[in-house]
């Protein structure tokens, strides 16, 4: 199998990568794709930068010995601690969700600013501040930490009524001079509902899935590795953890059947 041929390699601590795969399926119909959800031990976004950092390294070598063509990091969590750790153990090109995210969201800001809201290690990383500061220091940032949009994703509670509340207790007195919102983690666009109405309904939603989708479309063109079989394309799917209920949801959530979901084990040193 020539490279280009080769799957692209997608992981997140859970199911929210999922939303950047799912804009991958779209805009790149004929790329094989292999995603790795790290179910056993989400959420990574309150963990230590040094154990995100390991759990990257462990996830990326994962994926390096399967074979692919391109790392993508769709965690905002990861992205922002550990970039580095992914692109010292892979030896393919490697994208976070951070960068395409914040062009975007500096290209659409008006005169009032941009909202981010994340993980607590992301927040507390100041990678989507600093990275906007960088771009456009003139605009006003408010950041968030919201820790428990992760579980609620991962139960499946896109439309509950406790994402509603929970949305509320967050974000209703948010402060309003923001044009855009960025969901600064995979997790939250499944949760986009309750959060657009917690915030008036107003304010621009943006995530990661489509930006960093034609991120990865633009990496794969300059490289020359974009898959030019024209066959269907092969989704593989491995977890750390029970693949029921990341099966229940991913295709709830994909609006497909799941032909391969496999768990792997996590020893000390790799996954396998
Ligand atoms: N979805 C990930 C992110 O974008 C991780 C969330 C978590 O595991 O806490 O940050």
């Amino acid at each position: 199998m020539s490279s280009s041929e080769n799957p692209i390699g997608v992981f997140d601590s859970g199911i929210g990568g999922l939303t950047v795969v799912g804009e991958l399926i779209k805009i790149l119909p004929y790329e094989n794709i292999v995603y790795f959800g790290d179910t056993a031990r989400v959420p990574y976004g309150n963990k230590s930068a040094d154990v995100v950092r390991g759990y990257a390294a462990q996830d990326t070598k994962f994926l390096v010995s399967i074979g692919v063509k391109m790392i993508v990091v769709a965690c905002n969590t990861a992205s922002a601690l550990a970039m580095d750790v992914v692109r010292a153990h892979s030896n393919v090109p490697a994208i976070g969700v951070i960068d395409p995210t914040v062009q975007e969201a500096v290209r659409l800001a008006g005169e009032l600013g941009i909202g981010v809201i994340g993980t607590l290690s992301t927040i507390n990383s100041c990678a989507y501040s600093s990275a906007i500061k960088q771009a456009n220091p003139s605009l006003n940032i408010i950041t968030k930490a919201c820790p428990l949009f992760v579980p609620l994703a991962e139960e499946g509670l896109f439309e509950h009524p406790v994402a509603d509340l929970m949305s509320r207790e967050y974000l209703s007195g948010f402060p309003g001079r923001i044009d855009v919102m960025i969901l600064g983690c995979t997790h939250y666009p499944l949760l986009k509902g309750p959060i657009s109405r917690s915030l008036g309904g107003k304010i621009k939603l943006l995530d990661s899935g489509e930006v960093t989708a034609r991120a990865v479309r633009e990496l794969l063109t300059a490289g020359n590795l974009l898959n030019s079989r024209r066959s269907k394309p092969r989704y593989e799917f491995y977890v750390s953890d029970f693949p029921q209920k990341f099966n229940e949801i991913a295709e709830r959530f994909l609006g497909r059947e799941l032909e391969f979901v496999r768990k792997v084990q996590i020893l000390s040193d790799r996954i396998t």
